[in-house]
């Protein structure tokens, strides 16, 4: 499809410099066929070498300032051969077109300039609508997230926390900020497929049966389910896979190593630790983040990919007074 793409951009390209191309050499034509020689002729032969400017804006609109005066290039070009085959005796029809030459020229820089300003207001209007449109989709997903929340306020604290955790950890990896965005979402609704699992389940304080473990682990799917309609497929597909574990025993999919992507990796570490933190009574003298590290590290290679663990400590230590959860 891509590949597909691209050639159809090549071609268009090919197309665009042709008709440019061939824009000149009409002109040329039509402009050298009219001879000067007749009085009649003179106002077309004048009137033709005017159509140069449309191909020079061609060259503006289709290829930008560099195209434009490249376009200009070649006019002025083709437009000496009169310095060569048609040098006037008169000094006055010599500045005529010496001045007719400077005046492409210019149009090129002034047209180049003018088409590029105003594609860069259509880019930066384009991304202000985008930003508006993420926003509103931002904000039916954060009342998402209070739907759980009201049934669930423990899982509503954990998911903030893990959204900041999360947006904060993209951050050191120096991911695109689109990514952290989406990360923070996703953070926010990891667990939103709990919507979907019964009470006397999900709220159960004793152990669990195995058929009911089972349906809890349908929640990454449910939670798909919901945010697929939403329109930010890179969070659902990040919620969807929060669950898998780096050795392939994880569920939905049992996605194994790099084959998860690396969104839901980061995912599986802030929830995992920010679970085990608030799982921790802090009791006396323990030092309950070093408890959480020794935990965390059994489980490098197993359930969580090791060389992100590593990069995940180094995130950690930045922020000493482990107050790193990040508000978005
Ligand atoms: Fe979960």
């Amino acid at each position: 499809m891509f590949e597909n793409h691209h050639n159809n951009e090549v071609r268009s390209i090919r197309r665009k410099v042709f008709i440019v191309l061939l824009g000149i050499v009409l002109v040329s034509i039509l402009h050298f066929m009219t001879r000067t020689s007749d009085q009649g002729l003179h106002v077309w032969h004048i009137f033709f070498r005017k159509l140069y400017f449309i191909p020079i804006l061609a060259g503006a609109v289709w290829f930008l300032l560099p195209g434009a005066i490249i376009t200009a290039i070649a006019v002025i070009g083709v437009y000496a051969l009169h310095l060569l085959f048609d040098w006037s005796q008169f000094q006055m029809e010599r500045m005529n077109q010496i001045g007719e030459m400077a005046s492409f020229l210019l149009f090129s820089v002034v047209a180049g300039v003018l088409v590029t300003l105003e594609r860069r207001a259509e880019t930066k209007a384009e991304r202000v609508r985008r930003y508006a449109e993420r926003e509103k989709i931002a904000t039916v997903v954060a009342s998402l997230s209070e739907t759980l929340g009201a049934r669930d306020p423990d899982t509503l604290a954990h998911s903030q926390r893990v959204a900041g955790l999360a947006a904060r950890f993209a951050r050191f990896l120096k991911l695109a900020e689109e990514e952290v965005q989406d990360l923070y979402l996703a953070g926010l609704l990891h667990d939103i497929g709990k919507i979907g699992i019964r009470d006397d389940v999900l709220l159960k304080p004793e152990v669990l049966t195995a058929e009911e473990r089972q349906q809890i682990m349908e929640h990454p799917r449910i939670a798909e389910k919901i945010l697929k309609p939403v329109g930010f497929p890179a969070v659902s597909r990040y919620v969807a896979v929060h669950h898998e574990n780096w050795d392939g025993t994880g569920y939905p999919e049992g996605l194994q190593g790099a084959a998860i992507p690396l969104a839901g990796r980061i995912l599986a570490i802030a929830d995992t630790f920010d679970a085990l933190r608030s799982d921790r009574p802090y009791h006396q003298g323990l030092n309950p983040d070093r408890q959480v590290r020794k935990i965390m590290a059994g489980m490098a290679g197993s359930k969580l990919d090791a060389e992100l663990l590593q990069q995940f400590w180094r995130c950690v230590e930045e922020s000493p007074s482990m107050d790193f959860y990040e508000k978005n």
